[in-house]
């Protein structure tokens, strides 16, 4: 019996596990045997891997060939463990040295023509190569860009199945093999905010001063933002200058972000590291399974939620939103991720985002209140559509009445630029950032509860404002965490070192704001 060894991944989520993959060649009726829990898309990798081995001049060992998957209890998904299983059959059968792949990982779909095909998820997967002390990792050469951002392993990239035997085999690459060099990844982030890809700029908005400071504010600590007001006031405007107001990403926050974005497929084409705060706005006919991610095996994929971490989530025209989809924003809310029960175990998507909802007051939307047509009780029940529950998790809520037609027209010196609101935005985060600098916490939105009241108290002066409000019950428990938490942002964004009453009875006006 003649056996070799090889390794790939299993991604479940952004998380994964390391595959030992052996192929032994023993007497028996020709044919192979794939084992370990292996679902439908790894089956059919069987197919794929001979027509691969013939397609690349190479012999297929026309024997009884085992390939066994570890650990065996754990069921497996995907293509992406075709070129593992295809170097162990080839060294089984002796055509690489087997020593030339053992404790390599190897990570790739194949063609029928041999090709190793670009799979979405690389980042995560070498990831989790790395983390299990992986040192070595084979990918498919389109992929290589995007698995270098993994720091301490050594990436070997090839395009087709014949110029990754050659290599192992210390040959020289087949002609055709000699490609362009692939362009590698700018190691430099951008420092400075404003996000030029999009054009758009926090200046085209006139007036509004409220709703431009709700979105400093939002920036400055990724509080939860809720525009309602009538058609045409600005709102989907004012929501999608928000990301310009937002620092880059650093470098961890970045490769959490990517690693989503590759699963999805929505990496951008020659940018392999995101480095931008996403902002992602879901259409109201969203399901819910869009929403928080789903679907099995292979087609896993993650929601909105996900595709917005570290970004924006942005709901426009929110109460159009169908029944359940809203609330199943609450546990990735609480929880800044989600979890999918799967056969292949529970995946985890990350989903710590700022959730920012705009509505118009009512379903006809009447640019002026006089004109709405809606009975009183067909109003009101408008935007009970979204939850009490939600609502409470909304730090800033702002109603806003359209800019005045002076304003529309003389406003434009006076608006401020994205660049300027972003200075501000990132001295705040930076004051915040020293304050909780031996916490696992990055904005003044990610501190837990209990924790802010215990180690960010502000003094008793400043807080009797908010005494009042408990003590009148326009103020509930949940309700002072999220009002702390923007007194501490505004606090920062002044410079000072603990929120003063005015902070405190700023974030209360905030928050209680508006309600349907
Ligand atoms: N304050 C403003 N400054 C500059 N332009 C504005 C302002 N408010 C509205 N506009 C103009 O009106 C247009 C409509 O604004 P926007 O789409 O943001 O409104 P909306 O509140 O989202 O409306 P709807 O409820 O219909 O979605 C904008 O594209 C812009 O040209
Ligand atoms: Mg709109
Ligand atoms: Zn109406």
């Amino acid at each position: 019996m003649t056996l070799a060894k090889t390794r790939a991944v299993c991604l479940v989520g952004v998380d994964g596990f390391v595959v030992d993959v052996e192929a032994a060649i023993t007497s028996g009726v020709p044919g192979l045997h794939l084992v370990g829990l292996p679902d439908t898309a790894l089956s059919e990798s069987r197919d794929r891997v001979r027509a691969a081995i013939f397609n690349s001049d190479e012999d297929y060992p026309n024997r009884h060939v085992t390939v066994s998957l570890f650990p065996a209890s754990r069921p497996k998904a995907g293509s992406t463990f075709d070129l593992a299983i295809a170097t162990a059959l080839m060294a089984a059968a002796g055509a690489v040295p087997a020593q030339s792949c053992t404790g390599l990982v190897f990570i790739g779909e194949l063609g029928l023509d041999g090709r190793i095909r670009p799979i979405p998820g690389v980042l995560p997967a070498v990831l989790t190569a790395a983390n299990a002390g992986c040192r070595t990792i084979v990918v498919p050469r389109a992929n290589a860009a995007e698995a270098e951002l993994v720091p301490g392993v050594e990436i070997v990239s090839a395009g087709t199945l014949r110029a990754l035997l050659c290599l192992l085999r210390d040959e020289p690459p087949p002609p055709e093999e000699e490609e362009e060099p692939l362009p590698r990844p700018s190691e430099t982030l951008p420092l400075r905010a404003p996000d030029r890809r999009t054009g758009l700029d926090l200046a085209d908005v006139r007036g509004q001063a409220e709703a431009r400071r709700a979105l400093e504010i939002s920036a400055a600590g990724g509080h939860h933002l809720f525009f309602s007001g009538p058609p045409g006031c600005g709102k989907t405007m004012l929501a999608e200058r928000l990301p310009t107001l937002l620092p880059p990403l650093d470098r961890e926050a970045a490769l959490e972000v990517t690693a989503v974005h590759s699963i999805a497929g929505t990496l951008p084409p020659g940018q392999p590291l995101i480095v931008r705060p996403p902002f992602h706005a879901p259409h109201h006919t969203a399901t819910r399974a869009a929403m928080v991610g789903g679907g099995s095996g292979r087609s896993l994929q993650p929601g909105a939620v996900s595709l917005a971490h570290r970004g924006i989530l942005f709901l426009d025209e929110a109460p159009e939103f169908m029944n359940g989809t809203l609330d199943a924003l609450r546990q990735p809310l609480e929880e800044g991720e989600v979890h999918i029960a799967r056969a292949e175990g529970t995946a985890t998507f990350p989903a710590r985002f700022t959730l920012v909802l705009a509505a118009n007051p009512c379903p006809c939307a009447a640019a002026k209140q006089i004109d709405c047509s809606c009975p009183p009780a067909v109003r009101r029940k408008y935007l009970t559509r979204i939850s009490g529950p939600l609502l409470d998790r909304v730090d800033l809520k702002l109603e806003l009445t359209p800019a005045s037609r002076a304003e529309l027209r003389y406003d434009l010196e006076l608006a401020e630029s994205s660049t300027v609101v972003a200075d501000r935005v990132l001295a705040a985060r930076e004051r915040t950032l020293k304050r909780l600098a031996d916490t696992p916490w990055r904005a003044n939105s990610e501190i837990p509860g209990p924790e802010l009241r215990r180690r960010f108290v502000p003094s008793g002066d400043a807080m009797l404002t908010a005494d009042d409000a408990l003590q009148n019950g326009s103020l509930s428990a949940r309700g002072l965490d999220r009002v702390l938490r923007v007194a501490w942002t505004l606090a920062d964004l002044a410079g000072r070192d603990r929120p003063s009453a005015d902070d405190i009875g700023g974030a209360l006006a905030l928050w209680s704001g508006w309600r349907p």
